[in-house]
């Protein structure tokens, strides 16, 4: 099941991405629009959330799974440290600012509905196991 659910989260990712640019895209343009497709894109978000929870507690580098090397410990290894604490928190903190965001939307205010976007999409973008980086990954599931 963790193998399942990683793909999902990893493909994801691009669903989540695309939305928010697109989300972006109308809020420049000042559409209406934003009311409806602010909440897809709060459902791409929480559902990330959800997924990223159970891998935090129960996947491969999941809390109750710690297989950590004699003498190490969670932030001591690189990639412990960034699965268990820098990726969730950049991630829960882009998915709090989506979340405010949902509100503005509703309330047809375009600037801070941009302005809390564009700092998720900062948020997301630096907090991606990008290809590349010491703890990167594919960038789609199985690649
Ligand atoms: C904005 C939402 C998020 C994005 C775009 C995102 C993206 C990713 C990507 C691309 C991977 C690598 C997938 C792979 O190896 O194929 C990953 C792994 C992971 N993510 Fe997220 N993530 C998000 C939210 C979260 C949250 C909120 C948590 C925890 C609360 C979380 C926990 C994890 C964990 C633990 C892994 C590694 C799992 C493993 O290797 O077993 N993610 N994430």
């Amino acid at each position: 099941m963790e193998t399942g659910l990683l793909h999902l989260h990893n493909v994801l990712r691009w669903v989540l991405l695309l939305l928010l640019l697109w989300n972006l895209v109308q809020a420049i343009a000042k559409k209406e629009s934003i009311r409806s497709s602010s909440l897809w894109l709060m459902i791409a978000a929480h559902t990330m959330l959800l997924i990223g929870v159970y891998l935090t507690v129960a996947g491969k580098y999941g809390w109750t799974t710690l297989n950590l090397p004699a003498g190490s410990s969670v932030m001591s290894d690189s990639s412990y440290r960034f699965f268990l604490i820098e990726h969730p928190v950049l991630m829960v903190s882009s998915i709090v600012f989506i979340t405010m965001a949902r509100a503005k939307a509703k309330q047809l205010n375009f600037r801070s509905f941009t302005w809390l976007l564009v700092i998720a999409l900062v948020l997301i973008l630096a907090g991606i196991p990008w290809p590349g980086r010491e703890v990167g990954r594919p960038l789609f599931p199985g690649a």
